[in-house]
């Protein structure tokens, strides 16, 4: 499997995936027909992929001897995806963002006035790119309990040579972890 090489502290618990041939015997009877039942192929991809991830997790793990025999629930992994990637974490919320230009004026609709004005002093590229990210990924633990990403609370700590530290959650920009491409960015709570 194409696994982006994650820091040492990520790899028990996340894996991050790129351009993945489907496996369709990594999933049981069950999982193909939810799997088939998406209209769009765009849609299924995206859902297998990340399965697949979670699956190549709990195997390197050692969870399980075959990716067949891990099901993947909403209660044991974290999953996301943003082609060509995708994500899967264990005991951790996770997002995966491609990187692309995304208007600082659409900050107001997920961070507060107090993080909109940390982002604005972020002198990262692509810095709503790594507080939205943050922000879905600490939602994504708090398993969507709480209704809006606006109400997530997120507070910068510090910003690290391989991408932001926020108060329970990181993001990485892969090119630090000597992955292939700088295109994306990736959030891990811990
Ligand atoms: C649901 C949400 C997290 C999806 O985020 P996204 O970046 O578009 O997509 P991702 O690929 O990163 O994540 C999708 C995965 O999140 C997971 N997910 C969805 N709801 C979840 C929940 N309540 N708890 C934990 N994980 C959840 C699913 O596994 C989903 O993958 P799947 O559809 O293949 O099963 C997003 O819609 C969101 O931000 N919701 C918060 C509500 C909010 O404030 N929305 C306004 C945003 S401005």
């Amino acid at each position: 499997m194409n696994a982006i090489a994650l820091p040492e502290s990520w790899r028990e618990h996340a894996i991050v995936t790129r351009d993945v041939a489907i496996a369709r015997d990594w999933f049981t009877d069950a999982e193909l027909a939810e799997a088939d039942a998406f209209r769009l192929p765009k849609r299924r991809e995206e859902w297998m992929h990340a399965r697949m991830a979670a699956k190549q997790l709990a195997v390197n793990r050692g969870l399980a001897s075959h990716p067949r025999e891990v099901l993947v629930t909403r209660v044991r992994f974290s999953l996301s995806h943003s082609h060509p990637y995708a994500a899967a974490a264990i005991g951790r919320g996770i997002d995966v963002q491609v990187i692309r230009e995304i208007s600082e004026s659409a900050a107001h609709l997920f961070l507060s006035d107090e993080e909109a004005e940390a982002m604005r002093a972020c002198s990262v590229e692509h810095r709503l790119l790594h507080f939205w990210c943050a922000k879905e990924a600490a939602w994504k633990a708090q398993r969507g309990e709480v209704p809006t990403l606006k109400q997530v609370p997120l507070k910068l700590i510090d910003i690290q040579p391989h991408g932001l530290r926020f108060d329970g959650v990181e993001t990485l920009w892969t090119a630090a972890a000597a992955a292939v491409q700088r295109d994306v960015i990736i959030a891990l709570t811990f």
